[in-house]
């Protein structure tokens, strides 16, 4: 029935009836915060491109998980910023079992237990090129040999503690080959992130310089691998094999530009998906808010709650401990 019969601002009029039929409700147990550990004791590293985000070494990493156990924010997303020292064009310190990598989840264990861990598996903070592979003698990032080792990653962080481990590399097969593998090892409680539908992203800019890659990188790109920023029919083609593989959820990343396919990955598997507001989303919103343009609580929680609407289960993203102090005092 049309006007005057239907006046769809009645609901909008109050408070309350705006409460009742609001469809999307954030909360921090939506939320993933993500964090880099350096090695070393009582280092805290800014990061340029990222304002209020740092790198820190183990016991300030420690300080970090008290702060998500205490909002309720249910698990935390990991990933090392190693010295250029121990970077090679093997990148065997990945799966080096007394690594930084390794060594953070066990102390993280210990002080909570309960806190999900998630591990990021990809080359690329390890290798002196900056690729999330090996290469071959013209750069090309070649597929099985990458494989392999993101397979030794997986068990070294799975041995280590951690809960998901989170492949962010986008090779062919290496769902199912890490998943093959953490059931022979009797890993079969460790779950499986794929980072499905990763796009070929500039909004990872400030991550690259976070974990130091962005120099080693160069003008490297990661077309050969990572998705076509054009493409959708794609993201629903490599969910459904990471799906069939094993993976137990499934990513889409970058955020915000990407609602699109995060609606249709939804709807078409149902399966848990999760988003991830990449560090150039988060660098977006931090500089127009720094300089008075933009109202930061409000815009982070608006890009969070419609990251939601769209289709997310979880979002990975640098503002959840702000955003969890926000909705606490909302
Ligand atoms: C690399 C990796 C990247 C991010 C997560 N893992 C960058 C890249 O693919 O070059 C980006 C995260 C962000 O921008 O916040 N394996």
């Amino acid at each position: 029935m049309a006007y005057p019969y239907t006046r769809l601002r009645r609901m909008r009029r109050d408070a309350f009836s705006r409460a009742l039929m609001r469809e999307t409700v954030l909360s921090a147990a939506d939320l993933v915060m993500v964090a880099f550990v350096v090695d070393g004791a009582g280092r805290r590293e800014a990061i340029a491109s990222m304002p209020g985000i740092e790198r820190v070494s183990i016991d300030g990493l420690l300080g970090v998980a008290d702060t998500c156990v205490e909002l309720g924010i249910p698990a935390l997303a990991l990933f090392p910023a190693p010295g250029p020292e121990v970077k090679s064009e093997d990148a065997r310190e990945a799966w080096n079992p007394q690594g930084l990598f390794q060594r953070a989840a066990r102390a993280l264990k210990a002080r909570h237990p309960g806190l999900g861990l998630i591990g990021d598996v990809a080359l690329d903070p390890y290798t002196t090129h900056g690729q999330d592979g090996l290469i071959d003698a013209s750069g090309y990032v070649v597929n099985d040999a990458t494989v392999e080792a993101l397979v030794k990653m997986a068990l070294a962080q799975a041995e280590a503690g951690y809960d998901f481990v989170a492949p962010s590399d986008m090779m062919d097969g290496r769902i199912g080959a890490i998943r093959a593998a953490l059931e022979a090892a009797g890993h079969v409680h460790t779950r499986i992130l794929a980072y499905s539908a990763k796009y070929a992203s500039a909004f990872y800019g400030p991550f690259r310089d976070a974990v130091g890659s962005a120099g080693n990188l160069g003008k490297g790109g990661k077309h050969t691998y990572q998705m076509d920023v054009a493409n959708s029919d794609e993201a629903l083609r490599e969910v459904e094999l990471d799906l069939a593989e094993g993976a137990d959820a499934v990513m889409v990343k970058p955020g915000l530009p990407y609602l699109d396919v995060v609606r249709r990955v939804k709807d078409r598997f149902g399966a848990p998906t999760f988003v991830y507001q990449v560090s150039g989303e988060y660098a977006m919103l931090k500089a127009a808010a720094m300089n008075g343009w933009l109202d930061e609580r409000a815009v982070v929680l608006e890009a969070l709650t419609a990251i939601k609407r769209a289709g997310a289960d979880a979002i990975l993203t640098y503002h959840a401990i702000d955003a969890a102090r926000w909705l606490r005092e909302a």
